[in-house]
């Protein structure tokens, strides 16, 4: 039997009495000062909605309270931790909790029978306005979130990159000019285009077929431009499939969608805030995102998906391609207004069969790089060799010769390998040998060449000069920091700080 209700004036002294009144003011107080409570029952269905609650549904995407009332509760709720209180059985008293409809304090309380069995449970919505006192947690809350997101995407890139994988890269240059060898006149244009390019704010574009360094020189670009302190953050246009391509540019705001993004994600262009953002394969931008990427240039500010909120970028575009730009605005395949905006400082990357005069010092570097990676000596190129390499078309630049060096490497077990054995190897890896220009030079330049190399800036050829010399250090002691440093007469840490500054010396462990 219940208590008789308390008159006006009486308090009830039974223990029932007390307890009746005790949970009625209670659930009066917390309705009146929360902002919306619910309930679900055993099941983990909604059974009841307070008023106050049903003006978050709109916010939730529901346009009728019939719609909400029925479902279970995490399918209606992004985010909610409900079923675990009715599984535990344990009161959640404060709690953080952001979707689609912002981010709330809550509190989550277990609903027990007169047996002490779980029945169902009660959630209630606090604070969601601003101007509360909460604000300030609130906000600390949002960015720790997504300071761990960027983390835990940086944590992956580096992961990837430490794999050799294409699609992230980590969030710092990794070359820089004097990574890209090569002293051909050439070679000397691009860099000098690619310095000037560095000291600007504008747009860089890349254009080039594959394997000649396009992605090389936006590291460069970015290491010697004012922003080199902020991060490198790259997108390879090509490796990501289209549906994504807006959530990876963009970001997609908290709650956007249900499951594992509904913490929202940062999108590749606030990433680069405050340093580069590396638009490789651009290319292959479909329609609709290059719409998108104009505005979003245009404007300085993007939309995360899911989101009506502009945030505000400060990002330097390098974009690169392979394709014909041109012929793809052409044939309406390219936004021709993009292509301007991106066009402002286009930068033509040489193909390596226009630049013969380079392959010796190309094939030095290459080698150093490969004894670093793979301890394995490669064999000299005698000159007809170089001359073989030297009279190639090399469709994959680079890139390709990288290939064949590696193959000889393999290969061959002589210490020297002529031209004859080279041939034998470009068949093997698929190259049909091309006839030897003759001869190949050694060194590179010419005179005249020699005296426009001279008159670089001197903290460029010093330290070009540094660099080969620690390479071959490093390759005649095998990769032995300290013998490398005590023969070059040079502290440890110096060499330390060298190897940082040209990661493409480092040895891979
Ligand atoms: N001038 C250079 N000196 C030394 N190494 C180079 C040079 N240019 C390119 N490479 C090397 O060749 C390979 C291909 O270069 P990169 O990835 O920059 O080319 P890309 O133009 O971006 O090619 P793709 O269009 O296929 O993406 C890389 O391993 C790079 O380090
Ligand atoms: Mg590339």
């Amino acid at each position: 039997m219940p208590a008789p209700p308390p008159s006006a004036a009486t308090l009830p002294l039974d223990a029932q009495g007390i307890h009746a009144l005790a949970a009625r003011s209670m659930f009066e107080l917390f309705s009146s000062v929360s902002q919306g409570m619910f309930l679900i029952d055993r099941a983990g269905r909604v059974v009841w909605v307070n008023e106050g609650y049903q003006r978050f549904l709109p916010a939730l995407g529901f346009a009728s309270l019939d719609e909400f009332l029925g479902r279970m509760v995490e399918d209606v709720i992004p985010g909610t931790r409900m079923r675990r209180v009715l599984e535990s059985g344990k009161p959640e008293l404060i709690d953080l909790l952001t979707n689609k409809a912002g981010t709330f304090v809550v509190s989550r309380i277990p609903l027990r029978s007169e047996g002490g069995e779980v029945m169902g449970a009660i959630g209630m919505v606090f604070f969601d306005h601003p101007e509360t006192t909460l604000r300030p947690l609130i906000s600390k809350f949002a960015q720790l979130q997504r300071e761990l997101d960027d983390a835990r995407q940086a944590l992956a890139a580096q992961r990837l990159a430490g794999r050799g994988g294409t699609g992230e890269r980590q969030r710092r240059a990794r070359y820089t000019f004097a990574s890209f060898i090569g002293s051909s006149p050439a070679a000397a244009e691009v860099k000098r285009q690619a310095r000037r390019a560095a000291q600007s704010a504008s747009p860089v574009l890349l254009l080039g077929e594959t394997g000649t360094g396009k992605e090389l020189l936006a590291h460069a670009i970015h290491a010697a431009s004012a922003r080199a302190d902020g991060p490198f953050v790259s997108v390879n246009i090509a490796a990501v499939p289209e549906t994504l391509l807006e959530a990876e540019f963009f970001g997609v705001a908290p709650g956007a969608y249900t499951g594992a993004d509904r913490r929202g994600r940062e999108g590749r262009f606030r990433l680069a805030d405050g340093g580069t953002l590396f638009l490789d394969e651009i290319g292959d931008m479909p329609l609709h995102v290059q719409a998108k990427l104009l505005r979003a240039l245009q404007e300085g500010e993007i939309e995360p998906l899911g989101s009506n909120r502009l945030l505000p970028f400060d990002v330097r575009v390098v974009a690169a391609t392979s394709r014909d730009l041109h012929a793809m605005v052409q044939a309406g395949q390219f936004r021709e207004d993009l292509f301007y905006r991106l066009h402002v400082l286009p930068i033509r990357v040489p193909p390596l069969r226009e630049r013969p005069g380079d392959i010796p010092a190309l094939v030095e570097a290459l080698y150093e790089d490969l004894l670093l990676r793979s301890g394995v000596e490669p064999p000299e190129l005698l000159p007809d060799a170089l001359a073989l390499l030297a009279g190639q078309s090399w469709r994959g630049n680079i890139r390709e010769l990288r290939n064949v060096l590696e193959q000889v490497a393999m290969r061959s077990d002589s210490p020297r390998i002529g031209a004859a054995q080279l041939a034998q190897v470009l068949r093997e890896t698929g190259v049909e040998p091309a006839a030897p220009l003759a001869p190949a030079p050694r060194p590179g330049p010419g005179r005249q060449d020699e005296e426009a190399l001279l008159l670089r800036p001197l903290a460029e050829q010093v330290a070009e000069l540094e660099h080969r010399a620690i390479g071959a250090a490093l390759r005649r002691h095998g990769g032995n920091r300290l013998a490398t440093a005590r023969a070059l007469g040079i502290s440890r840490a110096k060499l330390y700080a060298r190897l940082a500054e040209n990661p493409d010396l480092q040895v891979d462990n």
